[in-house]
Order: structure tokens, then sequence, then C-alpha cells
């Protein structure tokens, strides 16, 4: 198949896929010109490093360089989230910067090798970033 036709495909199966999830929450699931979906966003990036974190800070012995990882990457989805017309109102920007703000302090934390202090932050994470986008828009 030549290239132009793959390409024309690709076209036809994104304005599909547009059509069929409507126009009302197309910022949502996904930004205006990117192609990763948040669903996948939050697959492979947010859950993802996420749930890395957390065996990271719950780890026997803590690797800080995991830890520093996970959650500098947790601080990147922050902006992402933010970016490319997909954040449709008030409650997402709130939980998106609590997720910056937060993963910042696990940060500022894990700079200190303080394990406490770190699992506070990534408890206000989950709770002020995760949990409240959610509430708002997963599902909805
Ligand atoms: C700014 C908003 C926002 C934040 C912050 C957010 N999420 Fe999500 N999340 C969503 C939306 C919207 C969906 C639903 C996406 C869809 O199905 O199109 C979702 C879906 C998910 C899913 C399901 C993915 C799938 O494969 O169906 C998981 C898991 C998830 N989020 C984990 C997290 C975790 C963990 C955090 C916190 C570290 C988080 N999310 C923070 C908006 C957010």
């Amino acid at each position: 198949m030549s290239r132009t036709k793959v390409a024309g495909l690709v076209v036809v199966a994104i304005t599909a896929a547009l059509c069929l999830r409507g126009e009302a929450d197309a910022q949502k699931t996904k930004g205006k010109t990117r192609l990763t979906s948040t669903k996948l966003m939050m697959k492979g990036l947010v859950a993802a490093n996420c749930g890395d974190l957390k065996k990271a800070l719950d780890a026997k012995e803590v690797n800080w360089d995991d830890v520093i990882l996970k959650a500098s990457l947790l601080n990147e989805s922050g902006y992402l989230l933010m970016d490319d017309g997909r954040c449709p109102d008030g409650e997402w920007a709130k939980a998106a910067k609590s997720l910056q703000a937060q993963s910042a302090e696990v940060l500022a934390k894990a700079d200190a090798k303080d394990l406490e202090g770190a699992k506070t932050a990534f408890g206000e994470l989950t709770k002020t970033s995760c949990a409240v986008c959610h509430a708002a828009h997963k599902g909805k």
C-alpha cells in the first residue's frame, strides 16, 4: 500500500473516531493536535508511574533514583494534561496543577531523603489530583 493511501486511511480513522466520540468531550479525551488519547496517557504514563512510585516508596530498601524518576514523570504529565487544548474546565486545571505541585513536593522530600515526608506528599497527590479529576471527568 502506498504511503499516501496509508496516510489517507489514518486520517479517515482519526476523523471517524472523533465523530463517534462526539465533539462535546473531544477536549478531555484528547488534545487538539497531538495523537495520544487521555485514556492511553493515563494507562501508560500517569497510572503506570503512580503505581511504580507507590511501590518504590513502599520498598524495603528505598531506591531514591527510582522515586525521583517516577515522581519526575508524574510531574511532567501534570503539564502534558494542560497542553494542546486538552483541559476542559477549572476542576481539570486544579487537579493537573495539584499533580505538578504534589509531585514536586515528593521530589523535594526525595532530595532530603525524607521517606515519611515523601509518602505524605504522595498521599496528597492521589487525593488532590487523581481523585479530584476523576470525580469530575472520568466516565462522564
Ligand atoms: C486532569 C485530569 C486527570 C488527572 C489529574 C488524572 N486523571 Fe486519570 N483519567 C482522567 C480521565 C478523563 C480518564 C478517562 C479517560 C477515557 O476513558 O477517555 C482517566 C482514566 C484513568 C484510568 C483508566 C485508564 C484506562 O485504561 O481506561 C486510570 C488507571 C487513571 N486514570 C489513573 C490515574 C491516576 C493514578 C492519577 C493520579 C496520579 C490520574 N489518573 C490523574 C483524567 C485524569
